[in-house]
């Protein structure tokens, strides 16, 4: 079943968004299989973001990246990578669905409460930067 890495931002966290974000996720019918509450560590930071290197906006989002506990999460269903996409909306707040979770909350292209892996293998990549393979629980989900 295809797995995709999901995380809500520093300032997710900060306005207390954690509980709304993991409910649609539990309500479209995507299964949690790890989730950690971190803080990331710069390496970890510039391993995940490593194709924005050179842009201008890198130092600012390594910079915010760190700034704060993050939950990381891999949630797991049928399409997962799309699903998680549609339900957080365009990475620009300003262009997202007003029905989704950055055109409901968000404004700026930087602090987009946030973050979906855009592809099935960028999740399996951003996942190995977070999770060890024992950390992903695999169990019955029937409901
Ligand atoms: P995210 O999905 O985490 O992937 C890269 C992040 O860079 C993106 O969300 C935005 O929060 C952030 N960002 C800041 N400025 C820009 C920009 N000009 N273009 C794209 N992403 C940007």
């Amino acid at each position: 079943m295809e797995k995709t890495y999901v995380m809500i931002k520093p300032d997710g966290v900060q306005r207390n968004l954690t509980g709304e974000i993991i409910n649609r996720f539990e309500k479209k019918g995507l299964k949690l299989t790890a989730m950690k509450f971190l803080r990331l560590s710069p390496e970890q930071a510039e391993a995940h973001y490593q194709e924005h290197v050179g842009k201008k906006f890198y130092d600012g989002l390594i910079s915010f990246i760190t700034s704060g506990p993050v939950v990381a999460m891999v949630w797991e269903g049928e399409n997962a990578v799309s699903a998680a996409r549609k339900l957080m909306g365009s990475t620009n707040p300003a262009e997202a669905d007003p029905a989704s979770i950055r055109g409901m909350y968000g404004l700026d292209l930087g602090r987009n409460i946030i973050h979906g892996a855009d592809s099935v293998e960028s999740a399996r990549r951003e996942i190995a930067i977070y999770f060890q393979t024992g950390e992903l629980i695999s169990y019955e989900k029937n409901i």
